[in-house]
């Protein structure tokens, strides 16, 4: 099985659904810590209470971004981490980290990339009046949330929605397609022996 951590900032939903999936047998990741840059995000104590290791690093104790990433490299490194899930991670990478876990790195975002990049993705797709949404897995590269797509997860953008709702439509898609995924990434780079293999997106449901 992969090595894989989970970063986080916050609740770790997407982190829960990871857990759960990963309990499988035949699942081909191993949940091996959780790391967060915030010592309140709530999906920490949902790790511990599951035997999975945690770490907590804040940004605000560093100088640099390069030097945050260093510490943060340094505990995944000390945990044996083969491959890293961005689940609500909410912290831009060094160039460094981001070209060092090329191809062992996977974030989930709430639009359907590459549309709607960056922050508050579901007011975005509100503003521009589009009548789908998603959640985008996609793989990780230095340029913020441009990494070739992994598996998509489609939503209807309803009348009265409000960013609230509709970020909690996108949510249930997120928990079904980033296990998916992450299995789907997984098996197939291990077939092709290649980075970057999985440059295809699925849409789920299928
Ligand atoms: C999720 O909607 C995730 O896609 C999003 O934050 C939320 C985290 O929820 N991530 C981003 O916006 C990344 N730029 P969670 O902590 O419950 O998984």
């Amino acid at each position: 099985k992969t090595k894989v951590a989970i970063l986080i900032s916050g609740r770790g939903s997407n982190m829960k659904s990871l857990i759960q999936a990963a309990k499988d047998s035949d699942y081909p990741a191993e949940i091996i810590g959780v790391f967060s840059n915030r010592a309140d995000a709530a999906g920490l104590d949902y790790a511990k209470e599951h035997g999975i290791q945690t770490a907590v690093i804040s940004h605000k104790d560093f100088d640099s971004r390069e030097a945050f990433c260093d510490a943060l490299d340094a505990q995944l490194e000390a945990w044996g981490t083969e491959f890293i899930c961005l689940a609500g991670y909410m912290r831009i990478h060094s160039n460094a980290f981001a070209e060092k876990w090329l191809g062992k790195m996977l974030n989930i975002h709430p639009s359907l990339l590459p549309l709607f990049k960056g922050l508050k993705p579901q007011q975005q797709a509100l503003d521009a009046g589009v009548k789908v949404s998603g959640a985008t897995v996609h793989e990780v590269t230095p340029e913020l949330d441009a990494g070739p797509s992994v598996m998509q997860g489609v939503v209807p953008v309803l009348e009265d929605d409000d960013a609230d709702s509709l970020a909690a439509r996108i949510l249930t898609v997120e928990h079904e397609i980033y296990p998916k995924a992450l299995k789907y990434f997984l098996e197939k780079r291990r077939n092709t022996d290649q980075n970057l293999a999985a440059q295809q997106t699925l849409i789920w449901p299928q």
